[in-house]
């Protein structure tokens, strides 16, 4: 697939609120209807459970007990006990310790890599991995697991096979979650610490695990995508901010009606789905001028792909700094990156072969 149909795919139609079928929802793709979705959570609650008038698929698993799908003020208790490890201070502090892993990977990685299955994952598995306190020498298998979980969360709807893979990832993540906190340390240790039971534990593990690491991916990637037959950018902070703007990791994230509203002119009823569009948001001309360019040096640029309001991303500042680390050591290696080669495999991802300088390396598009 030519590079410019990928890029296309993510033009979606910023218009009026309305209702649609696949969804079972309402769906809004202006910035201030998504805006006030994300941080109205007393109207638009991110308690499936409690609030969808829709059955849920997805219902009895541990993460619909955790911090992503809990409302104030039980969602404040639950993201204190572990906000301290993602603070900005924090976060630089693993600056060493993360830049050395880039350059260990990029090392063993040799002329002719694979940016995903060599840099992308190992190097964020790594990450996570290390302040949850687990191994990550079966980040195969997380990937494995994330995979199953987030697509049978993605889907709205119970489809049978789905649902198995599903069940099986979770049964399999929760048993090396158990072996693990056997020997507790870092994030797992302090959940095991608080009051939580073991399935909000478990809850946050998997939610931490699958968050921290398949976005972050992707991120990446698609940076490496952005940026490639462009100069090296002027500044990196500024041109990874416009990568998440222009091919956000999190395409949408839903909520459910508390009580009767009206969004974008449209009434809601309690318990209707309301999806909130950040790919469509984030290109609305009411906000962004030219929203269809990619200009890794916008200035003004409040993108919403980390969501906004009180479930803002907890990683954000962690993610944003691995990239860039990432991306410098990438682009330190080579003058520019170039010659991209894009095709479509049998298994339907799509591959991309570019040029680090002499170098040559294969993405996958997330
Ligand atoms: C929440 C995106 C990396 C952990 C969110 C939300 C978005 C998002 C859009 C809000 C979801 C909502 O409001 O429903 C991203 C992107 C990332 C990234 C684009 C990478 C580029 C990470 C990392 C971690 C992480 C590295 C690891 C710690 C979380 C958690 C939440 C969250 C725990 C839930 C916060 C809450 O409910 O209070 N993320 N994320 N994310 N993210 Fe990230």
């Amino acid at each position: 697939m030519p590079l410019e149909e990928i890029f296309a795919f993510h033009e979606q139609e910023v218009g009026p609120v309305r209702f649609a079928e696949p969804f079972g929802g309402w769906v809004a793709t202006r910035y201030s209807d998504v805006d006030r979705v994300l941080t109205d959570h007393a109207v638009f609650s991110s308690d499936e459970l409690r609030h969808s008038t829709q059955p849920v698929p997805h219902g009895s698993n541990p993460l619909m007990n955790s911090l992503l799908a809990t409302d104030p003020p039980r969602h404040h208790v639950l993201r204190r006990i572990v906000s301290q490890v993602f603070t900005p201070r924090a976060v630089a502090s693993l600056e060493p310790v993360i830049t050395a892993k880039v350059h260990a990977l990029l090392d063993a990685a040799g002329p002719d890599f694979d940016l995903i299955g060599e840099v992308a994952y190992p190097l964020s598995v790594h990450t996570i991995a290390g302040l949850l306190g687990v191994r990550s020498s079966r980040w195969p298998d997380f990937v494995r697991w994330t995979e199953a979980i987030t697509s049978f969360f993605g889907t709205f709807t119970a489809d049978e096979a789905r649902r198995t893979a599903f069940d099986r990832a979770l049964a399999e993540m929760s048993a090396f979650f158990r072996e693990e906190s056997e020997r507790p340390s870092g994030i797992i240790a302090t959940l095991m610490a608080s009051d939580l039971t073991e399935d909000e534990v478990l809850g946050f593990c998997a939610l931490l695990l699958i968050n921290g690491h398949e976005t972050t991916k992707s991120l990446l990637v698609n940076s490496v995508l952005c940026l490639a037959s462009r100069p090296k950018p002027a500044d990196l902070r500024r041109a990874v901010e416009e990568v998440l703007r222009y091919l956000p990791p999190t395409g949408g994230t839903d909520r459910f009606v508390t009580r009767p509203t009206t969004l974008g002119g449209r009434e809601l009823q309690p318990g209707q789905r309301v999806v909130a569009m950040i790919t469509a948001a984030n290109r609305d001309p009411e906000v962004f001028a030219d929203p269809h360019t990619f200009d890794p040096d916008r200035a003004a640029n409040p993108h919403l792909s980390f969501g906004h309001g009180v479930h803002f991303c907890l990683g954000a500042h962690l993610a944003r700094m691995e990239v860039r680390i990432a991306l410098a050591a990438l682009l330190e290696r080579s003058r520019r990156i170039t010659d991209l080669d894009t095709h479509r495999t049998p298994v339907g991802i799509d591959v991309v072969k570019l040029a680090l300088g002499a170098a040559t390396s294969v993405a996958g598009i997330c």
